[in-house]
């Protein structure tokens, strides 16, 4: 809503939505047809990621007397922050005789191991090469060119999002047993909303598929279960951006602007054959509403609900996901 009145008038978000009883909702199946799911998903897997994958949330990397061990594509990788608090990466195992560096300390920006004391400033060493490290403000990505195997780029590909000073963010993380195109294509099937998710979602509406358009996104109208018959309704819209990326921007309705990614980052080495992939969903909430404000200064707050939301969400995603990969995995894949 724009105009005077806009700025002096305080209008409820809420709306009473009749909301069906589970079993009576329309179904979706028809819509939801497999070969447009497979074919967005094939779209996606060749988007570049430029070997870049998401690590975690620029948040949970604060700290600066311990290092941060994660692997990723079955790559050891260990990150922590120098003197001036810029993040370093690099292999996860000690260039001496292989320790691991993320039990290591770090003393002034230099990272110790833990048997022989050897120190790592983060530029390269005999036998260790730092990884290409980005933080984009919300996520840390590193770049892993020989596990992606790609043409590498400079930069991750980093959707687009609302200025930092004029929105709240969450970071959402979970773990599953698939692959990151399980964890993409249930996101790219926009129609389980209203029925798998009847607790968050009431009248989910498919408005628009990448069949209908050029812009190769799922449009979508849904509403948001508040309490009871309260809901707020949105129109969102999901893209690919990358092979391990799905982005829903609200394009109209509260919140127009906000942004949930869900980033999918393999854990185990490309064709594992018990998988792990982890699900790394940021939420960047705007509005222009005045009451905003106050919620910024509420974010950390706000947070934990925010991630609670996602979680609940994605405890059924997950499984979702995982059904996918256990049924690809046996050839019991109906698509
Ligand atoms: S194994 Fe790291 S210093 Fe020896
Ligand atoms: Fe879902």
């Amino acid at each position: 809503m724009n105009g005077p009145r806009a700025r002096t008038m305080w209008t409820s978000p809420l709306r009473v939505r009749r909301v069906p009883r589970w079993d009576r909702q329309a179904p979706t199946w028809r819509e939801a047809k497999p070969a447009v799911i497979a074919e967005a998903l094939k779209r996606s897997a060749a988007r570049p990621s430029g070997n870049w994958y998401v690590v975690g949330a620029s948040r949970e990397l604060e700290a600066r007397d311990r290092p941060y061990g994660r692997t990723i594509a079955g790559t050891e990788v260990v990150l922590w922050r120098t003197g001036d608090g810029e993040l370093r990466a690099g292999p996860g195992e000690c260039p001496h005789l292989g320790a691991p560096l993320r039990e290591g300390r770090v003393a002034c920006g230099t990272l110790l191991c833990r048997w022989h004391g050897l120190g790592l400033d983060g530029g390269p060493f005999v036998g260790w090469e730092p990884y290409p490290l980005h933080d984009d403000g919300v996520l840390v990505w590193v770049r892993l060119d020989r596990a992606g195997g790609e043409t590498p780029l400079d930069r991750p590909v980093v959707p687009a999002r609302p200025l930092p000073g004029a929105a709240v963010d969450a970071v959402y993380t979970a773990v599953g047993r698939c692959e990151p195109e399980d964890v993409v294509a249930n996101r790219l099937d926009p129609w389980h909303g209203s029925w798998f998710h009847p607790y968050a979602f009431v009248g989910l509406r498919v408005a628009g598929t990448p069949e209908d358009g050029e812009d190769d996104a799922f449009a979508v109208d849904v509403s948001f279960k508040v309490a009871g018959r309260l809901v707020v309704p949105v129109r969102a819209e999901f893209t690919a951006p990358g092979p391990r990326t799905v982005v829903m921007h609200i394009t109209d309705g509260e919140g127009t602007g906000s942004v949930v990614e869900t980033h999918a980052t393999p854990l185990t080495a490309p064709g594992a054959a018990e998988p792990r992939t982890a699900v790394v969903e940021a939420v960047v909430a705007a509005s222009d509403r005045r009451g905003f404000a106050l919620a910024r200064a509420a974010a950390p707050v706000l947070r934990p609900l925010m991630r609670r939301t996602a979680g609940r969400l994605w405890r059924d995603d997950l499984a979702y996901a995982e059904r996918r990969w256990s049924l690809r995995s046996t050839g019991r894949f109906p698509g």
